[in-house]
């Protein structure tokens, strides 16, 4: 007996022979004599079976069978043409009537029963495609000859602002949920060279987007030596890597999203370079406005962040990433290197997805100034204290130094052409959901 997954059993050389498939009844339709079931496997393979035994009539959706018997073609058989008819039949359960997930079904729904909406299709597709990109993303550091390290997730203050910080109750002090490993990993470029984490990030967004999550997985590399062009043509080799190989591997995934893979297959090193004042003054032309706080609205102008918006409109019609440099250094965090050619500006760059998918990276070279470093600290509210073994990196052997980090939901999210950042991630976190 040859046991085999759904979509093993679609090769000509089973035509004829018996098998053995394991999985659930996905679809079900009980005729008089027949009953015709659509089996999905534990990869997400379907396949038609047609039982006649008297026990198949107990069936109901998702429950867990086993079948054996002959495979044949038959071109009415949906998802290519193939199917079982069935010899023999093992029931491993019978599931509850009243399965919650049908076919249309409201977001929320899905949502609230996503230890079950992981069985869908879509659910599987998405997890193979995002496998494969951090699969390919730790084939690339491995090829280029980074080092994978390890970050603490808990940790005693902020990187990217004090707003957005989980605070926890770290036995008799006051911690928090970690939102990047930057820090730490600048404090390994000394001993270990390139480094790069993959790394759970935490963020208190208070804001409901449809790019932002509580919790996201935080793919971040540093290494001394380079400066900011450096790092952007480390993302750019990366990020084409990850995506050929990823068209490659997932095309059937990616089809069944409906994704365009003749624009991924165009994703191909050099991405564009636009400085953050020619970006402004493209959104100026376009009469982009900016809605205050208090809901006036006003037309955007230099000095205003780049948001969720301006990037959609500045990246529509763009059919590759770009990165935006020469940034503000008073839009950026205290880590962020200023120009030494050109005062107030920052030496970070961050990379757009295009087709209005927006920012997915932020990096760039690090202040090593010590003294405007604990300014500019001091001025973000925290205490200087916290950082003083961060200092440390300045005070000894400082060393010029530069870095990245990648959200993989974004990456996702663009790649498998996502409207919603959580359905890039199985068991997504945001303000308003933390189960199942
Ligand atoms: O731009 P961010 O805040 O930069 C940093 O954290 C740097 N310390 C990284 C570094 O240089 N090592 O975050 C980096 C990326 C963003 O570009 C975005 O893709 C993702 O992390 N990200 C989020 N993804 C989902 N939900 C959120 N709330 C995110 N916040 C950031
Ligand atoms: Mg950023």
């Amino acid at each position: 007996m040859i046991h085999l997954r759904c979509n093993d059993v679609k090769y000509t050389e089973y035509i004829g022979k018996e098998v053995t498939i394991r999985g659930w009844v996905h679809r079900l339709r009980k005729q008089k004599e027949n009953t015709f079931v659509l089996i999905r496997d534990d990869r997400g393979g379907v396949i038609q079976c047609i039982l006649s035994s008297e026990k198949a009539l107990t069936l109901t959706i998702e429950s867990c069978i086993e079948v054996m018997g002959k495979v044949r073609q038959d071109s009415r058989a949906p998802e290519g043409g193939y199917e079982i008819k069935a010899t023999d039949l093992k029931i491993y359960s019978v599931a509850k009537v009243g399965y919650p997930i049908g076919e249309y079904q409201s977001e929320d729904l899905l949502l609230d029963n996503r230890h079950l909406a992981v069985r869908t299709r879509r659910m599987s597709s998405i997890a193979k495609i995002r496998a494969s990109i951090l699969k390919y993303a730790r084939q690339w550091f491995i090829e280029n000859n980074w080092l994978e390290v390890n970050t603490p997730s808990i940790v005693k203050d902020a990187v990217e602002g004090g707003s957005t910080l989980f605070k926890l109750r770290y036995f008799d002090e006051e911690a928090y949920l970690s939102q990047s490993a930057q820090l730490y990993l600048e404090a390994m470029v000394f001993s270990l060279g390139p480094v790069w984490s993959v790394t759970e990030s935490f963020r208190a967004e208070k804001s409901r987007t449809v790019r932002h999550l509580a919790e996201f997985t935080h793919l971040e590399a540093e290494a001394p030596w380079i400066i900011l062009d450096d790092i952007l043509r480390i993302q750019e080799q990366l990020i084409s890597y990850i995506v050929q190989n990823t068209v490659k591997e997932n095309s059937a995934d990616l089809a069944y999203l409906k994704r365009d893979l003749t624009d991924l297959i165009s994703i191909k090193t050099p991405f564009d370079k636009l400085s953050y004042e020619k970006v402004i003054e493209i959104l100026r032309s376009k009469d982009f406005r900016i809605i205050e706080d208090n809901g006036t609205e006003r037309k955007i102008e230099w000095g205003d962040d780049l948001n969720i918006d301006s990037e959609r409109e500045l990246t529509r019609d763009c059919p590759k990433p770009i990165f935006v440099v020469d940034f503000p250094i008073l839009l950026k965090p205290f880590y962020v290197k200023e120009d030494d050619e050109q005062g107030g500006i920052g030496l970070s760059a961050d990379m757009l997805a295009p087709r209005g998918f927006g920012e997915i990276s932020s990096g760039g070279e690090r202040e090593t100034d010590i003294t405007s470093i604990t300014k500019r600290i001091e001025k973000e509210a925290r205490d200087p204290k916290n950082y003083e073994w961060y200092l440390d990196l300045r005070r000894y052997g400082s060393v010029p130094h530069a870095g990245f980090g990648l959200g993989i939901e974004r990456l996702v999210r663009w790649v498998a052409n996502l409207e919603d950042i959580k359905d890039t991630v199985l068991f997504p976190r945001t303000m308003s959901r933390v189960r199942p």
